[in-house]
């Protein structure tokens, strides 16, 4: 196929200049109606292609013309049978994969450090989660992916599960070993889906850790958007092989999805697609190199230190080498002091902080300066603070995985009562507590709230790290079972 085009982004092109007079949604038309701020701020080009399906511009729900041909060239770019475009991010991608897999009562083996879309998709399908539990780094106070034997063993404890789900890579960008696990899964004949939301580069050059449908996965949910160049919110459905079919994945994506599509959005998955296939590996090796001379750097700022290949497990893939996860505690201060730092004196926003850790990416977007400007500011955050070190032995606290009580979707919709959050200790919590990013619950509905959780919720709100998930946003009490159910 002929990578060089861009068939819905010319599609939309060829229709704005054509200067058909819209009467029809988007009511701005083409920015006449706009406020003029917002107008001269993102241009009248741009708004002249936030267009809708009107019939020459095919329908996401059922694809014909140009976003057809859009996904196939997508399709073939990231190594899949079948591209589905989604203009509602990664999470509703996974949902839909989650969704054609899985039904009512049925097993589907999960790590338990999951983004909350799988686990609403676990509620919204009525699915039992069979949780295996992801290798923790005490050094960095993190959690990595899960090893191909934990996926093996749950199989084997559970014969009639009827899917697995891993993420791969991390946030933090360590893969776990896909072809294994799939190996794994295939013997049994079920289905491997991916929440590969921090991984849309991997297919694009071959020092990074294989792709999901290179590893032989059935599904994957890529951010493209995060990763790969495209605008906020669209992400892809990758497919390919028997164990779930096209049709079933078009069919719950569509049933997830709104029916005003951005066009804005799926044009530029067709651009990013476009800029991937032709120059990606150019570009991806460059970030790589970046990335490195960061790496390499802060092995001899005092007080930092930077996750390596070495730290990753053993039983796990590899690290994306284009993340850099740099472990503040040798300073004294914390992820999100780090954080607050960079932004107050030195102009940087991180990608993400954590108790421990600031996390910086590399992508096909940065150039030199990009690495002066952070190296230079991580010595200086260094010096900063070279007098600190009050918190530097501060011991490691990680979240506790909870047990299951009572299947997700029962707890969210069972009888509930709000508790102050000290007396929730050993209560079945009915909803969902998480630090966002990553956006991994501490807990959710069904699970029991153990004391170390309640502390490491308290300290991630102490540091002003953002907890997210309950009705009371302050946290300071939490919806819990009025009675305990058994487990269905
Ligand atoms: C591991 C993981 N999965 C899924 C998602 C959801 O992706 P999106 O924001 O594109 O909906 C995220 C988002 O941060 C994530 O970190």
């Amino acid at each position: 196929m002929d990578q060089t085009r861009a068939p819905l982004f010319e599609g939309l092109i060829a229709h704005a200049r054509r200067g058909a007079y819209p009467f029809h949604i988007p009511g701005h038309k083409a920015g006449r109606g706009m406020d003029p701020a917002f107008r001269e701020w993102v241009g009248e080009k741009t708004l002249a292609i936030d267009l809708i399906n009107i019939a020459p511009l095919d329908d996401l729900h059922a694809p014909r013309g140009i976003i057809r041909d859009a996904e196939r060239l997508a399709a073939e770019a990231f190594g899949a049978e079948n591209a589905f475009f989604s203009v509602q991010g990664t999470s509703t991608a996974i949902m839909a994969m989650v969704l054609a897999a899985v039904g009512p009562r049925e097993k589907i083996v999960v790590p338990r450090n999951v983004h909350k879309s799988v686990l609403s998709a676990i509620v919204l399908a009525g699915a039992v989660p069979i949780f295996i539990y992801p290798e923790m780094d005490e050094r960095f106070g993190i959690a990595h992916g899960v090893s191909a034997a934990a996926v093996n063993k749950a199989l084997d404890e559970h014969p009639d599960a009827k899917a697995v789900l891993v993420v791969s890579p991390t946030y933090y960008g360590v893969a776990v070993d896909l072809p294994a696990i799939v190996e794994a899964a295939h013997r049994r004949d079920i289905p491997v889906l991916v929440d590969e939301a921090h991984g849309a580069h991997f297919a694009f050059h071959p020092k990074l850790p294989p792709s999901a449908m290179q590893s032989g996965a059935d599904a994957a949910a890529t951010s493209v958007h995060k990763l790969g160049g495209s605008l906020t919110q669209s992400s892809l459905l990758l497919h390919q092989g028997r164990r779930l079919t096209p049709e079933r994945l078009r069919v719950t994506l569509s049933l997830l999805m709104t029916t005003s599509t951005s066009y804005l959005l799926l044009a530029s998955l067709d651009t990013a697609r476009r800029q991937l296939a032709l120059l990606g590996r150019d570009k991806l090796e460059a970030a790589m190199e970046r990335a490195e001379i960061v790496r390499r750097a802060v092995r001899t700022i005092p007080g930092l230190v930077a996750l390596e290949a070495d730290d990753v497990p053993p039983d796990a893939f590899g690290l994306d080498p284009t993340k850099l996860t740099v472990h503040v505690l040798g300073l004294g201060i914390s992820g999100s002091d780090a954080e607050v730092w960079l932004r107050e004196h030195a102009g940087i926003e991180v990608e993400l902080s954590d108790l421990y850790n600031a996390l910086f990416l590399f992508t096909l977007a940065d150039d030199d300066d990009a690495v002066r400007r952070l190296t230079d500011a991580l010595r200086r955050l260094s010096h900063a603070h070279r007098q600190n070190g009050a918190k530097a032995t501060r011991p490691i606290l990680l979240p506790e995985m909870p047990a299951l009580a009572l299947s997700p979707r029962d707890a969210f919709y069972a009888e509930t009562e709000r508790v102050p959050l000290d007396a929730a200790e050993d209560r079945i919590m009915a909803e969902f507590i998480m630090v966002y990013p990553p956006g991994i619950p501490v807990v959710m509905p069904g699970e029991i709230l153990t004391r170390e959780n309640i502390e490491y919720i308290k300290a991630n709100v102490e540091e002003g790290l953002p907890v997210q998930g309950p009705e009371d946003a302050t946290l300071k009490t939490v919806k819990v079972i009025k009675e305990r159910t058994p487990l269905r």
